[in-house]
């Protein structure tokens, strides 16, 4: 049993190497053992490229390929089992003839969740489940979100002075230190968008782009109904693809990277934003603030984790913090921050 944990973590290892490229499909990672030693690897390396099983059996060397159906294929999640686009890996596993399949977790994409294991179960594929499944869950969080409840998984993140304020209304107050904020850039480099508020975007003029890490910047998103953010503001430089929320009125886009998108008011529109998000297979969602935006994500429900930095930074009077209710809290120091991770349960 140990052995099967220590051969999962591999898969998991490998899956890892697929991060931030392969979205809005999983992280996946396989490994092919015979007896115990490892004959094949592979990983889900880029979005439409073939799939982790794949490139495990391409990895076979030739002096090794007749002996692939007595060996043991792990899997970090369930073989697929429909042709998309690429074709499915429960054919594949057939064809190969491997007798003996362990996976830690199912795939929950509702073309899968079971599916792919009954295939190769019927075919009389010996089949081991759930070796490290929470881990194998929390390995596909971004995927499970964005195919069952069909929007991107939403990491709400801000800064809160020691007195538990968030800001002061047309004040641009930094309250973090320099390494939070490089942190914050990793992240932005990990996620399909950003989105922050019509009041931030007046009050800091942020660019929201990822300057101080490796990697791309995200898609940047501002509600801007009134259309009261002007033309000379940060995120309008066209430099990256924005999307300004501005009801009805079309203005006129100086550059392609700025998109215009008219949404429903009220109730209706975080969920039509969720929409085109997923239409765009965008499966993150990293909101930065401020309060308004922030509080209308967590009284809809719409969040599945939370970065909050406590700062030593003190206020004496602002705009409250939202207050978060629930989820398994995970406490990091960095430096005279202290992050606050929270993950909300189901
Ligand atoms: N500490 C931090 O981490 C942090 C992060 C970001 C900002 N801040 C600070 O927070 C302050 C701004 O916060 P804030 O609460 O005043 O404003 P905000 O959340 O940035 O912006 C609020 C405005 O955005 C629009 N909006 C927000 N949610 C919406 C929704 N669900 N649907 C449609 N429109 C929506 C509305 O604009 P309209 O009313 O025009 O429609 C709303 O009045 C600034 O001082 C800023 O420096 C702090
Ligand atoms: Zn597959």
């Amino acid at each position: 049993m140990e052995e099967d944990q220590l051969f999962m973590r591999r898969c998991f290892d490998l899956a890892r190497l697929g991060k931030g490229k392969v979205n809005p499909n999983p992280m996946v990672g396989s490994v092919l053992f015979l007896g115990h030693k490892v004959i094949g690897e592979g990983w889900h390396k880029q979005f439409g490229d073939s799939h982790a099983e794949v490139n495990c059996f391409n990895s076979v060397l030739s002096q090794n390929r007749a002996k692939v159906p007595e060996s043991n294929l792990f899997v970090s999640l369930e073989p697929c089992c429909f042709h998309g686009k690429t074709p499915a890996c429960s054919d594949l596993i057939i064809e190969k003839k491997v007798k003996n399949l362990s996976i830690s977790t199912t795939d929950k994409t509702p073309k899968v969740n079971g599916k792919g294991l009954a295939i190769l179960k019927s075919e009389g594929v010996r089949i081991q489940t759930n070796i490290l499944e929470e881990l194998g869950n929390w390995f596909v969080k971004v995927r499970t979100v964005f195919v069952t409840k069909k929007r991107p998984y939403i990491i709400l993140k801000y800064a809160v002075s020691n007195d538990g304020y968030l800001g002061q209304p047309n004040k641009n107050i930094w309250m973090t230190n320099p390494i939070s904020k490089r942190l914050v850039h990793k992240w932005r480099s990990e996620v399909g968008a950003i989105m922050v508020g019509t009041n931030t975007a007046l009050t800091d003029n942020p660019k929201l782009n990822n300057r101080y890490f490796y990697g791309s910047s995200p898609l940047r998103i501002v509600p801007d109904r009134q259309h009261k953010i002007p033309a000379s503001a940060a995120l309008k430089d066209g430099t990256i693809a924005t999307w300004i929320l501005a009801d009805g009125k079309k203005e006129s886009s100086p550059s392609k990277n700025l998109q215009y998108i008219s949404l429903p008011d009220g109730a209706a529109f975080l969920p039509a934003l969720f929409d085109r998000l997923v239409a765009t297979k965008i499966d993150t969602l990293l909101v930065e603030g401020g309060a308004t935006l922030l509080n209308s994500f967590i009284d809809a429900g719409y969040w599945d984790e939370a970065r909050i930095f406590e700062t030593a930074v003190v206020l004496e009077k602002g705009i409250p913090a939202p207050i978060l209710k629930g989820g398994n809290e995970v406490v990091e120091k960095i430096g005279s921050d202290r992050l606050v991770i929270r993950y909300r349960e189901g």
